[in-house]
């Protein structure tokens, strides 16, 4: 009898390090993680570096448990190799190659947009969608198109997720503000003027942050905080509105940490609902980072026959979901 194949996930491109274990029907038969956090100020990658190493083995642990497997159950072994922070990037890559090549199993670096898109894809059963992909780090929006995910439209500076954090900061919020700040969206509709960034296909954000950053103190911190996400949402609307009506397809397919925030789902949702098509919806514990959707990533590469040699395993800390051939489409 054929063996299943089984693959451990390890992500660590940010603040997150998590660990999934996922089959090849996409049951999650673990999904653990430990997050970094601070009361006060943004993530630095030394201290985000630090949390990963005191964490990681406890949670590789605990998705052992939690799926009641052990190493040898296990097929493949599959990593995030980019884009992210450097030193939190070579937490798991260190831990997946060791983990390779002391149980003498194969190895598969995943790209990490690439696997919010593919997990978020398998869980929505979404066929050919337009893909919103909004993170801290990124924000892009991309089709499949004969072999590879096309970025249609990105930011041009920073992620519409570091936007809200960065703003929530300057609020005094801690890290991560986005989920605090996202309640405010639905406390007020007064909005306040600020400026609103499309540059053809691509988005900016930071002329945006600066405006509402020195109306604070000026205006009401919900009316600002509504105003800087209508004015961020809306700008993602547009340029997923024009990518819709370019490519013909039916579907939005939302995902990364910011899918999880209600106010960009009534936004897309409202422009959809007008195009009629449909808006899916990645949900929250696989639209945030998480090792599962690397997990689940790595075993459909390893599937269509693609590993990843040690020797070509190093971290790519801007690794470009269209540089990489959809081997799996
Ligand atoms: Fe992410």
């Amino acid at each position: 009898m054929k063996k299943k194949i089984v693959c451990l996930g390890l992500e660590s491109t940010a603040h997150t390090f998590g660990a999934g274990i996922v089959d090849e029907k996409c049951n999650v038969l673990a999904n653990e993680k430990s997050a970094f956090r601070t009361e006060k100020g943004g993530i630095k990658p030394s201290e985000a570096f630090d949390h990963h190493c005191k964490n990681a083995i406890g949670v590789i642990r605990g998705a052992f448990e939690k799926s009641g497997l052990s190493m040898k159950d296990i097929e493949v072994v599959a990593f995030s190799q980019g884009p992210g922070l450097g030193p939190c990037l070579r937490t798991s890559a260190v831990i997946a190659r060791t983990l390779a090549l002391a149980h003498n199993k194969p190895l598969v670096g995943v790209n990490h947009a690439l696997a919010h898109i593919e997990m978020a894809k398998k869980k929505c059963s979404a066929k050919d969608p337009v893909v919103v992909y909004t993170s801290g780090g990124n924000t892009q929006i991309l089709v499949l198109e004969e072999k590879r995910y096309r970025v249609l439209g990105e930011t041009l500076d920073i992620g519409v997720g570091n936007l809200l954090d960065s703003f929530g900061r300057s609020l005094g919020l801690g890290f991560p503000a986005g989920p605090k700040i996202d309640e405010m969206y639905f406390e007020s509709d007064n909005y306040v003027e600020l400026p609103y960034s499309v540059k053809g296909m691509d988005l900016q954000f930071t002329g945006l942050l600066t405006s509402a950053e020195k109306k604070i103190g000026t205006v009401p911190e919900k009316d600002l905080s509504y105003s800087l996400m209508h004015t961020a949402f809306c700008m993602i609307a547009e340029v997923t509105e024009r990518a819709l009506a370019f490519t013909g397809k039916k579907e939005v397919l939302l995902t990364g940490g910011v899918a999880c925030s209600k106010a960009l789902q009534k936004v897309l949702g409202e422009m959809c609902e007008a195009r009629k098509a449909k808006l899916l919806v990645c949900p929250p514990a696989y639209a945030v980072d998480n090792g599962a959707m690397i997990a689940w990533t790595g075993l459909i590469a390893f599937r269509a026959g693609k590993t990843t040699k040690i020797s070509e395993s190093k971290t790519i800390q801007r690794f470009r979901p269209d540089s990489v051939e959809i081997a799996w489409g």
